[in-house]
């Protein structure tokens, strides 16, 4: 029997995203699989209803629920919404694996299989799928002309019969996925580009997209390629390194991370102080908590006369390309489940589906969140 994959409308206040884009759902169609939306879901990111040829749509869920067996969204459900998936099916979306063990337990109480794009391994195979990355290149991009936009001087170099215009100097702290983007971007805005990273391996990345390495703290590699926590020492020495090019920066784009913890605290009040009137920070870590000190998640302030912009969920603000590019994540990952006959058969011991299970069975496989239900 061919599979039934049903697409509610995103909920969340905000959320512009929607999960599958025609051109997706028309690829599914031709792997046999039934697709179902609910009406108008796809409006907030630009598509319309009438884009999706020969698809079914659905009011409400009830009806868009009934006998499906895949349900695909971005942000996490809610409560109420984990409360009417199908029981038994499969729900592929964005969980925010460890910070919401409530929807663990709905999930699990209703024998849903969860897949959460937030552990989908990063290895070569899987990164057609890897949603994490495509969402946070979507962030670097739109930080920097968030940069560009508050700052109150040009980011590229003129020559003008008013004079010589130098070029803005932008420094972006955390040059993984979201901030080489950044980089990438600041760069075709004309500003002198630097970057820091406590991965050893970021130099060369950095370095092959024109911007300058600053190095500081090295050699902080963790697990799967991600940066680990620093010691105490470590960050003193952090500090004073940085404090230099933060003070000689018009913009500071911040993207630094570590999984499974709060963003790192990198940019101390006692630097913005020290920062040129005018200038402005981008923390695109606000949605950990900010990089700096002073950031106040979804906020614009201004501090010493620094703006501190902490924007939240920045790849929806850019909902066409982040659905598009987040629809070919899930083809991919669903390509692993279907067969050519559009029939649902997934290897759940693919080192792919197995890495990115949630809860499966009746039970939480993500071991942090099964801990924090359970107990030991
Ligand atoms: P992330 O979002 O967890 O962190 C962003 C950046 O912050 C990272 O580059 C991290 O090293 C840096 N960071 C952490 N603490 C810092 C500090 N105190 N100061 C400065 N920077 C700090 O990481 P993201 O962007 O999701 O991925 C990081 C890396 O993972 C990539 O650059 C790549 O090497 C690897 N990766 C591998 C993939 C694959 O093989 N399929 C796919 C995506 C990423």
């Amino acid at each position: 029997m061919a599979v039934v994959i049903a697409v509610p409308a995103e909920t969340l206040a905000g959320e512009r995203r929607f999960a599958l884009t025609p051109d997706v759902v028309k690829r599914l169609r031709q792997s046999k699989a039934e697709v179902r939306l609910q009406t108008g879901g796809a409006a907030n990111a630009h598509f319309r209803d009438s884009d999706y040829a020969d698809t079914k749509f659905a009011g409400g869920v009830s009806e868009l629920y009934s006998g499906a067996n895949i349900v695909l969204k971005v942000q996490p459900p809610s409560l109420e919404e984990a409360a009417q998936l199908p029981q038994g099916s499969i729900l592929i979306s964005f969980l925010s694996p460890g910070r919401q063990p409530e929807l663990a337990k709905v999930l699990r109480d209703r024998n849903i299989t969860s897949l959460a794009m937030e552990l989908v391994p990063r290895i070569t195979r899987a990164q057609a799928m890897d949603a994490l990355s495509s969402q946070a290149s979507v962030a670097g991009y739109q930080a920097a002309l968030m940069a560009a936009q508050l700052c109150p001087k040009f980011f590229p170099m003129l020559t003008t019969a008013a004079g010589t215009i130098r070029p803005a100097r932008a420094l972006v702290i955390g040059a993984g996925v979201a901030g080489l983007q950044a980089i990438a971007t600041c760069r075709r805005l004309g500003a002198i580009v630097e970057a820091y990273d406590v991965r050893a391996a970021a130099k060369e990345q950095v370095e092959s997209l024109g911007a300058k390495f600053v190095s500081a703290v090295s050699g902080a590699e963790g697990s799967g390629g991600y940066a680990r926590e620093l010691t105490a020492e470590e960050k003193q020495q952090q500090a004073e390194k940085l404090a230099q090019v933060v003070a000689t920066a018009d913009a500071v784009i911040s993207t630094a991370a570590i999984p499974g913890r709060p963003a790192p605290k990198i940019i101390s009040a006692d630097m913005v102080k020290r920062m040129k009137p005018g200038a402005v920070i981008v923390d695109l870590a606000a949605d950990g908590g900010g990089n700096c000190e002073l950031t106040q998640p979804g906020k614009t302030i201004s501090e010493h006369g620094v703006t501190i912009h902490g924007p939240l969920n920045v790849p929806s603000t850019m909902p066409v390309h982040a659905s598009e590019m987040y629809a070919k994540n899930l083809l991919s990952l669903l390509g692993l489940m279907i067969d050519k006959e559009g029939t649902l058969k997934p290897d759940w011991n693919d080192e792919v589906l197995k890495g990115s299970l949630y809860t499966h069975n009746g039970a939480i496989v993500h071991e942090p969140t099964r801990k924090a239900v359970e107990g030991a």
